[in-house]
């Protein structure tokens, strides 16, 4: 099968490649590179053996993205390309609204013009907002947004929706990750933050790197079991699994599912702070500091429906996301270049 993977040399792209390419899919890449580096597909090749076909494409641009297709005959579509930072969509709404919305339906009316009628489209445990009790279910479906980055999730789940339903033979899966951190155990492949990192977990790297000096935990006075944030962390290789698993699904099924894509365990700030200290041997210094405003206190998911669908559990715990997270930034202490 030759899967398209947009945004394939990104994070959880370039992961997710390298277990396509393990299993024996053939894999073309499209990547404008705005947030990964081209060094990604030797990386990719040395823990292969196989490098990807790459066409550097922005997906905003139509005609160069129609010559993708025209040029391949794709079985599915992996749709990973977009921007993700959450705070940055508050400041530039048009240019999130612009790429995740207006890019993703120049990829959508391609792959309808070109009959591609498998998608797995890469959501987010985002789009439940702050309006659910935990575990998150999906049948609660979606709930009030709370940044541009999260509408846009919200409003391609609704097209690809639409979409499914003006076309039968359409199958498509709506991942909704929760929290995908560590990297790939080789230390070859990781998150490679732009500037000072806004999650968690690249930011105590940074700490545990001697980078910054410490981390700032906010806030200690949630309902939680040490008073600080909840959440549901999933090992980017498991996250990248659970892909394989989905386009398995989109193969053999119609219509369109959305399937949580986490643990269902939930643990706190302090709580992977200490097992990042244990990765890392040494102590890693923080200080308590003001909520940080659009926070939610807990966010984990119920993981039924992923292993009734798919047969996906994760099988990578908190030690391990700890440890390739610390691996992979002391074996690139400039990212990939
Ligand atoms: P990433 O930034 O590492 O990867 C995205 C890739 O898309 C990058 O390589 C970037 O260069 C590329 N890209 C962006 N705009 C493009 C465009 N117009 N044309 C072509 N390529 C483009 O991000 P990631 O963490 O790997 O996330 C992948 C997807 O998963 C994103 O859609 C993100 O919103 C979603 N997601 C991520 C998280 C997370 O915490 N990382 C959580 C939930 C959902
Ligand atoms: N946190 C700190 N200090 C920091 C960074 C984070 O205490 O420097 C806390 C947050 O308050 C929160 C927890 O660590 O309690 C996790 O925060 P992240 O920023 O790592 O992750 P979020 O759950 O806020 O958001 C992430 C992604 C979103 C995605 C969401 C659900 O950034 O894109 O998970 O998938 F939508």
């Amino acid at each position: 099968m030759h899967i398209l993977v947009t945004g394939g040399t990104g994070y959880i792209g370039s992961h997710t490649t390298v277990e396509l390419l393990n299993q024996g899919y053939q894999v073309t890449i499209v990547d404008n590179l705005y947030n990964s580096s081209i060094k990604v597909l030797d990386r990719i090749e040395r823990l292969t053996g196989k490098r990807p076909q790459f066409y550097q494409t922005d997906i905003l641009d139509l005609l160069s993205l129609e010559n993708v297709f025209k040029e391949n005959n794709f079985d599915a579509v992996i749709h990973f390309a977009g921007y993700k930072a959450v705070g940055e969509s508050v400041s530039i709404p048009i240019t999130y609204y612009q790429n995740n919305i207006a890019g993703s339906l120049n990829l959508y009316q391609l792959m309808a013009k070109y009959n591609v009628d498998n998608i797995v489209f890469s959501s987010s445990a985002t789009v439940y907002g702050d309006n659910f009790q935990v575990p998150f279910k999906e049948e609660y479906g979606s709930g009030d947004t709370t940044n541009p980055y999260g509408t846009t999730k919200k409003f391609n789940e609704i097209i690809l929706t639409d979409i499914a339903k003006a076309n039968s033979k359409l199958s498509c899966v709506l991942l909704r990750y929760f929290n995908p951190i560590g990297a790939h155990p080789s230390g070859l492949l990781g998150e490679v933050p732009n500037g000072i990192p806004n999650n968690l977990v690249p930011y105590i790297a940074k700490v545990a790197s001697g980078e910054l000096e410490y981390l700032r935990v906010f806030g200690d006075d949630y309902d939680t079991i040490d008073g600080t944030g909840v959440r549901d962390y999933i090992h980017v290789v498991d996250l990248a699994k659970a892909h394989l698993k989905a386009i398995e699904y989109t193969v053999k099924h119609r219509g369109i599912e959305v399937i949580n894509v986490g643990s269902g365990f939930g643990y706190s700030v302090l709580e992977i702070l200490h097992a990042y200290e244990k990765a890392c041997q040494k102590p890693l210094p923080y200080k308590i500091v003001a909520r940080r405003p659009g926070d939610i206190a807990t966010c984990y998911a119920d993981t039924a429906k992923a292993k009734k669908l798919l047969g996906f559990e994760c099988e990578l715990g908190i030690d391990e996301m700890c440890r390739d997270s610390y691996n992979f930034t002391k074996m690139n202490p400039d990212g990939i270049e």
